[in-house]
């Protein structure tokens, strides 16, 4: 009797203050766009933002792209027609949202971009953004190859992302910027590879075949993880030794190429936390709850591992992420 009573005044006093933030979230409907399941990152993102709403009760209605924009477009303005309290979204592409996001801002619904950015010359079409700093990532992936490579030369293939995407264009950005003063390191050869492994198996086997059965690079960049685990298989069917006779550089640090670096197949990834919707979700329920405006840019960490990180160890921890 005396807990329930004590609980009824914090509610009250809470209600006072205007700082419910239980209340907001408890009661949130929340619309997903998600892009698709191209990768075991993706995947993952899916699951946590899945685990995350039900943890705060919020009654999330998820939509699956299948890589097309127009898929998005027409989620959004359904998600907008049931009249939902914020919408998230992970933008497949960097252009043509100015028009839908409109329509949510005229209805008065927050819109939170997961992961990927959009190109817009307004600002206030969207609440925030959750993302890391693409442009660092591919920096942190070219300066490790720097340093890696040293003195000698070196031939690079890069496995790019979705064409459009803003992964795909600042992760190049970045790896272009950091490599640009090391004359001995130069792209040879560049293609996207979707993100996929499927895609990044085969557009490996074409550079192989380009170069010499494998002989003219020195190291592969890859986009994300899955396309280089795509890549890995790749140069070990055309009898390369991954890791050793070409070094790998990818992004998301998934488990599998933990399990590639542990068996020498791998050397270093950048890593991208897949719980994007739990910073999305505080700042929903904030600005729902007070008003409060979040940061235009929750940046997430880009934090560099390699094989000597004990990566049997970062695979296991990887488990509770999602994967
Ligand atoms: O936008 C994030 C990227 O999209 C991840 O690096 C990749 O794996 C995913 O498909």
């Amino acid at each position: 009797m005396k807990t329930t009573l004590s609980l009824l005044a914090a509610t009250a006093l809470a209600f006072c203050w205007g700082a419910n933030t239980t209340y907001a979230a408890d009661h949130m409907t929340v619309g997903f766009s998600q892009i698709g399941s191209e990768s075991g990152w993706r995947a993952a993102e899916t699951t946590v933002t899945k685990r995350e709403a039900e943890k705060r009760h919020i009654n999330l209605k998820f939509s699956d792209a299948q890589q097309k924009q127009e898929n998005q477009i027409r989620a959004i303005r359904s998600f907008i027609a049931q009249g939902v309290d914020a919408i998230l979204v992970a933008p497949v592409v960097e252009t043509g949202w100015d028009a839908v996001l409109q329509e949510a801002k005229d209805a008065k619904i927050p819109v939170v971009l997961l992961d990927r950015n959009i190109r817009t010359e307004k600002k206030d079409l969207y609440l925030t953004a959750v993302t890391s700093d693409q442009v660092h990532e591919g920096k942190v992936a070219g300066d490790w190859l720097v340093k890696a490579v040293g003195s000698k030369a070196c031939n690079v293939v890069e496995l790019q992302g979705t064409t459009g995407s803003s992964p795909a264009i600042n992760r190049k950005k970045g790896f272009d910027e950091a490599i640009s003063a090391a004359k001995n390191i130069k792209i040879i050869r560049s293609q996207t590879g979707d993100f996929t492994r499927a895609k990044g198996k085969e557009v490996m086997e074409s550079f192989i075949k380009a170069e010499n059965g494998g002989k003219g690079i020195c190291a592969v960049y890859a986009h994300n993880d899955d396309m280089m685990i795509g890549a890995i298989q790749a140069m070990k069917e055309a009898g390369l030794k991954p890791g050793k006779d070409i070094l790998t550089i990818s992004i998301d640090a998934v488990p599998d190429i933990f399990k590639a670096m542990a068996a020498g197949e791998a050397n270093a990834t950048v890593e991208l936390t897949p719980d994007m919707a739990g910073p999305a979700f505080d700042a929903l329920a904030a600005y729902k709850a007070k008003g409060t405006m979040p940061k235009p840019w929750i940046q997430t960490e880009s934090k560099l591992y390699t094989a000597k990180d004990d990566p049997m160890k970062v695979y296991e921890s990887k488990k509770d992420l999602g994967y």
